[in-house]
């Protein structure tokens, strides 16, 4: 087998975590893998800026076209953002038969479902794990780990900027703008951090979750959302003083009537273990009927820990590239290719 390459768009955060990653860890990736992955392309918005001596300046280029149609690039990883851009270059990598890798939370909550139907259709692969709480598997959990259960809740912090501006406030006493601005400087918040911090961010994140548990679409609209940008340093202090943490939790519970998400600022016990989530980390409950209750927990945004799902994402996408069962992973949520081909 031939070595396989990889073309990036983006190099922000996340893809020079990627790079990083694919550089530091090549003996064991091409352990687990049997060929080497290289990059062999990388999209950027502006070829001058200063990335420091980690990348091979000669593989950045501005044309994301150029990247997806070259023959020798195999599979695509989206770490760029946004909608409209990311959407079209993914349809047009899954056209042309290239697995695709995105992190991409907000293109994934608005058109996920019809970009994992092209996928199957082209026979190709959508891995998207890194778009939900950053370094945890929770995707792959939901796919896989819990698929023969009856879920019937998620419970958790799925937003690392907001849990990150919340710590330091109460902890350190930071302002709101102080506590955002260096979530910002790490790299956990969004390029528009109004996402974050009006709870969007987690909103998108706890439609694609509810998505996979309940096997039915879930969109932004239908998440009640409230941001957390009118809270205090002395509300969290104050809380404190009774016993309490503020935490901005996502919810999505089923019942007899349906399907409730939501994501809000929330009063929770101290001893709650969700009150002892710092800084950009996340954790999330899952409740299953047979199972019962379980917690995942891990760094919710930065650049590594996100880039670990990601470039997990790129080992699965290769290994079914390479034994040709790409498109064969049981990723549509809604499970309509078996539905279907019940029906035919
Ligand atoms: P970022 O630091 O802003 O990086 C974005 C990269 O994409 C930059 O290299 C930028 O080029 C490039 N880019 C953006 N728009 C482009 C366009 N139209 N054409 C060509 N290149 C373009 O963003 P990030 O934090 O890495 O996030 C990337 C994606 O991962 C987003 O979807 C985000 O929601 C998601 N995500 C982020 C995190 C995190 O912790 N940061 C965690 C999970 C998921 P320049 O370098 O030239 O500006
Ligand atoms: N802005 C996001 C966060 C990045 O803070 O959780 C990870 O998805």
């Amino acid at each position: 087998n031939k070595d396989l390459t990889i073309g990036m768009l983006g190099f922000g955060t996340v893809g020079s975590g990627v790079a990083t990653m694919i550089r530091d860890n090549e003996k064991e990736l091409t352990q687990r893998l049997g060929v080497k992955v290289n990059i062999g392309k990388i999209v950027v918005r502006d070829l001058d800026k200063e990335r420091g001596t980690h990348v091979d300046s000669s593989l950045l280029c501005t044309n994301v076209h150029d990247v997806i149609n070259d023959p020798s690039i195999d599979v695509i990883v989206e770490v760029m953002g946004g909608i409209e851009e990311a959407r079209d270059a993914i349809e047009k990598a899954l056209r042309a038969r290239k697995p695709v890798i995105t992190a991409n939370k907000d293109l994934m909550a608005l058109h996920g479902h019809s970009l994992l139907h092209l996928a199957h259709e082209n026979g190709c692969d959508l891995y998207y794990e890194a778009s939900v709480a950053g370094g945890i598997p929770i995707i792959r959990t939901l796919e896989d780990g819990l698929a023969s259960d009856r879920i019937s809740g998620i419970m958790g912090i799925v937003n690392g900027t907001t849990n990150y501006i919340l710590t330091k406030m109460k902890e350190e006493n930071w302002s709101y703008e102080e506590a955002l601005s260096k979530a910002q400087a790490l790299g956990f918040a969004e390029s528009d951090p109004t996402s974050d911090v009006e709870g969007l961010d987690a909103a998108r994140k706890m439609a694609i979750l509810a998505t996979l548990a309940f096997s039915m679409e879930v969109h932004l609209e239908d998440v009640a959302v409230t941001g957390m940008t009118s809270i205090t340093t002395e509300d969290l202090q104050l809380a404190e003083q009774f016993g309490y943490s503020v935490k901005m939790l996502g919810f999505a519970e089923r019942d007899a009537e349906g399907v409730d998400v939501s994501v809000e600022p929330v009063f929770l016990t101290s001893s709650h273990p969700l009150a002892a989530v710092r800084n950009e980390y996340n954790a999330v409950y899952i409740y299953g009927d047979a199972v019962g209750e379980t917690m995942f927990y891990g760094p919710g945004a930065g650049s590594m820990p996100t880039a670990t799902s990601v470039v997990s994402d790129i080992l699965a996408a290769c290994r079914n590239l390479l034994l040709g069962v790409g498109g064969m992973r049981s990723h549509d949520p809604m499970n309509t290719r078996l539905i279907k081909g019940e029906e035919e």
